[in-house]
């Protein structure tokens, strides 16, 4: 059978995109290990006030022996809770887990300036733990269209010194 050589060129260079596009998939989720969001962890979006998202905050846990902290964060129309209405605060140099979830609708948690970017979708538990390196100030954005006011939903991170650190706003 002949084959044109342009047709044979284009059938090769899709032949290579495809390649290119998969090798770039592959290369986020190993070199910059990203996660998917697992179906494990569940939830009723309609009853969050049954779980620690009813509650949402910075809590303190211990973890191996060490100090760390826990982040339970509620995106919904149009504002992160904690982050919007009061900074997230937490300590430099020290773990910390988020835990996101929205009870209306698919939401944005993206730290800018950072790598860590999830979705928040209503009934899934979006997980991810990392460890601020510097004092400083971070955005969140909002960056998954969610309605009308989708442009103005954000927050703040607020990353302050161990020695700064103010225990009394943690959530039990
Ligand atoms: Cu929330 Cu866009």
């Amino acid at each position: 059978m002949h084959i044109h050589k342009f047709e044979q060129f284009w059938i090769k260079l899709s032949f290579v995109l495809i390649a290119f596009f998969v090798a770039t998939v592959v290369y986020g989720f190993v070199a910059m290990d990203l996660k998917v969001i697992g179906d494990h962890a569940t939830i009723d979006p309609q009853n969050l006030a049954d779980t620690k998202f009813g509650n949402p905050g910075v809590r303190e846990v211990t973890r191996n022996g060490q100090t760390e902290y826990e982040v339970y964060v509620q995106t919904i129309q149009f504002a992160f809770n904690p982050g919007t209405a009061q900074p997230i605060e937490v300590p430099v140099d020290t773990r910390v887990t988020f835990y996101i979830t929205s009870p209306d609708v698919l939401h944005g948690f993206d730290v800018a300036g950072t790598n860590l970017n999830t979705m928040a979708i209503p009934g899934q538990v979006a997980k991810f733990t990392t460890i601020f390196p510097e004092v400083r100030e971070y955005g969140i954005v909002c960056n998954e269209y969610c309605g009308p006011a989708h442009h103005v939903m954000e927050g703040k991170i607020k990353v302050v010194p161990k020695s700064e650190f103010d225990k009394s706003n943690l959530v039990e």
